[in-house]
This record gives structure tokens, sequence and C-alpha cells, in this order.
């Protein structure tokens, strides 16, 4: 049971976290969260794509640990790449109706051109988090402008893979102070 899980916390930081150290709630008050990662276009690519930007793990080996981490903390936690936009939206849109209660995502290019993904983030009016792997706002200038910061609870970037776990650990704190 939960209770379990959290005695063992000191095995589970390593067995849950390879690329960070993340801290299980405090108490456990039974409230299962939904959590919805969504990554965009090029993302399937990740390891071999820029690893000076993008960091040397594959999509896969990120999600896995964000399953992990999630499953821990008691909480369900489901992923999603697409390259093209309207298939994003559809997913989003999708959310609203199977009771989705957080969004991690890294629209990825999207980010600096989709009113379409914004406007169904706000349609559905579930929270978001948006996460980057390289750190934007240092980067070309075009990169520098988001669709998405002034309406999301927070933004991540910079930190590789890690970005993911951070956005999900401030989820669960919000969940569970
Ligand atoms: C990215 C940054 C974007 O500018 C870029 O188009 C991506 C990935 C990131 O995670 O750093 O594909 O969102």
């Amino acid at each position: 049971g939960l209770g379990d899980v959290y005695k063992r916390q000191g095995e589970l930081w390593t067995k849950c976290s390879d690329s960070c150290k993340l801290a299980l709630p405090k108490a456990w008050n039974n409230t299962m969260a939904t959590i919805l990662v969504l990554n965009g276009p090029n993302l399937n690519l990740l390891g071999g794509r820029e690893p000076d930007q993008y960091g040397h793990r594959s999509l896969q080996e990120i999600m896995e640990e964000l399953d992990r981490f999630a499953g821990a903390c008691g909480h369900q936690l489901s992923h999603v790449q697409h390259n093209s936009e309207g298939a994003l939206v559809d997913v989003i849109q999708n959310a609203a109706h199977q009771g989705v209660d957080y969004i991690i995502i890294n629209p990825a290019a999207y980010t600096h051109t989709s009113v379409a993904i914004r406007d169904a983030l706000l349609a559905v009016k579930i929270p978001f988090v948006e996460v980057h792997l390289s750190a934007v706002a240092s980067r070309e200038p075009f990169r520098q402008v988001s669709y998405f910061s002034d309406v999301a609870m927070g933004v991540i970037s910079g930190f590789h893979g890690e970005s993911y776990m951070l956005a999900l650990q401030a989820i669960i704190n919000q969940i569970e102070p």
C-alpha cells in the first residue's frame, strides 16, 4: 500500500529518479490526480537531436522516469507525443472528457507559433505547466516568444529531461503541500 511506499522513500528516490532527487509527499491524502504529459514535434528524436541543447536521454527514458515518480506518489500519469498541431489540439480537447487534472506540455516549435494549442488549453481550463529542455530565453529571439507562458501555472526551462521532473514535482506539491 501507499504506507509501504512512503516508508521506502530513500529507496524510491533512487528508483524513481535517475536525473534528480525529488521529494515524495509528506502525507498521503488519498487524492489521486490524473496528469497528462504532452510533447510536440521532433521530441520523438530526443537523445540524438542536438544533445547540447536537449540532452542525451530519449523521450521514452524521460517519460518512464516521470511515470515511476507519479506512480510512487499515488498519481496517474499518461504521455503522448505528436508532430502535428491538430493532433495535439485533439488530445487536449479529449483530456477534458477524460478527467485530466493537470497537463505538463512541451509544445516544442509550436511554443512560438500556435494560437490553436493555446486556445485549446484555455478552452478546457486544465491548469498546465510549460516545459522546455533547453533554456529558450537564452536562444534565438524567435524562441524567446511563447504563446503559453502568460497562461501557464509556471514555466520550467533549461534543465534537459529534468525539466519534466521539476514540473511534476511542482504539480505534486500543489496537490499535497
Ligand atoms: C523546445 C524549444 C523549442 O524552441 C524547440 O522548437 C523544440 C524544443 C525545448 O524543449 O527546449 O523543439 O521546446
